[in-house]
């Protein structure tokens, strides 16, 4: 928000806007500490945990969302009931953990005249649920495993996703690839495909031509394939099942339905996608031979477009043209981009994005006379199809890593994103959606990681949840800054007033330093070296006075890991 005055008019729509983005940093789910083998969870993260399942319908179970039967039974408008909706489902679900199914509908009831019928299916499901989490099998399973006995196995999942997954400590089991994606999937990634595509033509009054999407395994596990169904709408097509009900095959949506362009997509898979979901690399693939393939004006087929000026242009195959679906050599895996910044073993942004391809540049799929192309190089296909890429893509499925939690969302889409800047001569706009929230969001790389760093990095409740792990929860809070570094050196993503705020939560507190450098002096080392890194390499503009005291602080570091 920018600090200029606002006309008065405009004054409740941005105090509201204001309002509205504080409940959305409040009402966040984050992990608080590390899951402990074996420890069944505490009442407190149980309650935001059942909240958070809670807050989606879920036809399934005979389920709606608690929030929005409460809701309607206050009959207050969905903007002004929100903070006393959320009060009554805490308590009502605090009850029902304390207390039992009745307590909490006797209490709904009571409160706010909810009847019980049109909580009971909701109610009985987090009853469940609660159960289960209070008992589990996992130390139990790892010492059979090491024993090498049979491990029940059990579905992959996140438990809001899919309660079934409870209880943990099974054999986690994946997905029949020919399943994906589901209709469920489908059917949600139709909204999440014109969000974007309409956030993109707010911004820039007209559609991406091409896009770049990262495809990763286990989130396509989790989600029934969403992210393939992403990719699918864009291009405008619908999977098709065979005889046999397996997805093999993918029909045209007709342009009048589909009312928009059909977007050219560069798909960026990761080795377990490539490995686990084998009939879904050929399923993409094909969607894009497809597209091309249809009769239909450029203007509303970018995939044609860009194909068929490619092979006028340069006299290449229409086979090569058309190659979208890029991976690994067989039998390697990841970007490599991580290690290189979290070594500062480089020089130039540009490098990072070059890595990128030099990794990812094998085509996967099958070409026009049905052969299969099982990861052969073609780096001249991915710098060309990445020359065109406007904007790129990469749905968040859990609120369990995000991204500062891990390094892999830097690798995968900060990478891509360097290596679309140095070839379409542009950087891209980057966006993100979390398939979790009940209401759909889309928010550009900035917005994301400044609502993660605000939920966890900056936010007492987290980074003391970690302080309590003691070394291992320092070397966490480290990670959470070296990754977010590694969203300035890829994407340029990060304002300077996050690195501010880190130095001075965990640097320029005294106290809060000691309690680092007692814990854990290595990693309160390289946090501090992190932030001096950020500030050389021209991503945080610091005072003076702050870096001095921050190379008085890494030297003494130094000296107390030599022992001086
Ligand atoms: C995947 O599931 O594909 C994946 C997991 C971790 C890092 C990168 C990709
Ligand atoms: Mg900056």
């Amino acid at each position: 928000m920018s600090h200029d005055k606002i006309p008065s008019d405009q004054r409740d729509a941005r105090v509201m806007q204001l309002y509205e983005e504080l409940l959305e940093i409040e009402q966040r789910l984050i992990p608080t500490g590390l899951h402990v083998l074996g420890r069944p969870s505490l009442d407190s993260e149980k309650t935001d945990l059942l909240k958070m399942v809670a807050s989606f319908d879920r036809p399934e179970f005979g389920a709606r969302s608690l929030p929005h039967v409460v809701a309607e039974s206050m009959g207050l408008s969905k903007q002004y009931a929100k903070e006393n909706v959320d009060r009554v489902v805490t308590i009502a679900i605090r009850k029902l953990i304390e207390e039992g199914i009745d307590a909490a509908s006797d209490f709904l009831l009571r409160e706010c005249g909810v009847n019980r019928q049109s909580v009971d299916g909701m109610l009985r499901l987090l009853s469940n649920i609660s159960v289960s989490l209070n008992t589990n099998n996992e130390i139990d399973s790892v010492v059979r495993a090491l024993r090498g006995e049979f491990i029940e196995p059990g579905p992959g999942a996140d438990i809001v996703q899919n309660p079934a997954i409870l209880p943990t400590g099974r054999n986690t089991h994946a997905i029949n690839p020919y399943g994906v994606p589901s209709d469920v999937a489908f059917a949600r990634a139709e909204s999440v495909a014109n969000s974007l595509l309409e956030r993109y033509l707010n911004e820039h009054g007209r559609y991406p031509q091409a896009m770049g999407l990262v495809l990763w395994g286990l989130d396509n596990i989790k989600t029934q394939g969403e992210g393939v169904a992403q990719a699918l709408w864009l291009l405008g097509v619908r999977p098709v099942r065979d005889g046999l009900n397996r997805t093999t095959n993918v029909s045209a949506i007709p342009l009048q339905e589909l009312n928009r362009p059909r977007i050219d997509v560069v798909m960026t898979i990761s080795g377990i996608f490539r490995d686990l979901f084998s009939p879904t690399v050929q399923l993409l693939d094909k969607a894009v031979r497809l597209v091309a393939g249809l009769d239909e004006p450029t203007e509303v087929n970018f995939v044609r477009k860009h194909v068929f000026e490619q092979v006028e242009n340069e006299g290449c195959q229409l086979d090569d043209a058309a190659t979208r679906v890029f991976s690994n050599a067989p039998g390697n895996y990841g970007t490599n981009v991580n290690f290189m910044v979290m070594d500062s073993q480089w020089d130039k942004e540009d490098t990072l994005g070059d890595l990128f391809v030099t990794r990812k540049c094998f085509a996967y799929g099958r070409d026009s006379l049905g052969r299969s192309i099982e990861g052969v190089e073609a780096r001249q296909a991915m710098d060309k199809a990445l020359s065109r890429v406007e904007a790129t893509y990469q749905n968040i499925d859990t609120f369990e890593i995000g991204l500062t939690d891990v390094d892999h969302y830097f690798e995968y889409l900060g990478g891509i994103s360097k290596a679309v800047e140095k070839r379409a001569k542009a950087r891209p706009a980057i966006f993100l959606s979390d398939s979790l929230s009940p209401e759909l969001r889309i928010r550009s790389l900035e917005e994301t990681v400044r609502l993660e760093t605000r939920v966890k990095t900056l936010n007492p409740k987290w980074y003391e949840g970690m302080l309590k792990h003691g070394f291992r929860g320092v070397a966490e809070i480290e990670n959470h800054v070296s990754n977010t570094f590694g969203w300035s050196a890829t994407a340029d993503a990060v304002d300077d007033w996050i690195y501010s705020e880190v130095a001075n939560t965990f640097v320029f507190d005294d106290e809060m330093l000691e309690r680092l450098r007692n814990l854990n002096p290595h990693s309160a080392h390289s946090l501090v070296r992190r932030l001096l890194e950020a500030n050389g390499r021209g991503y945080w503009d610091a005072e003076q006075s702050s870096l001095d005291k921050l190379r008085e602080i890494s030297r003494s570091l130094e000296d107390q890991l030599e022992g001086v």
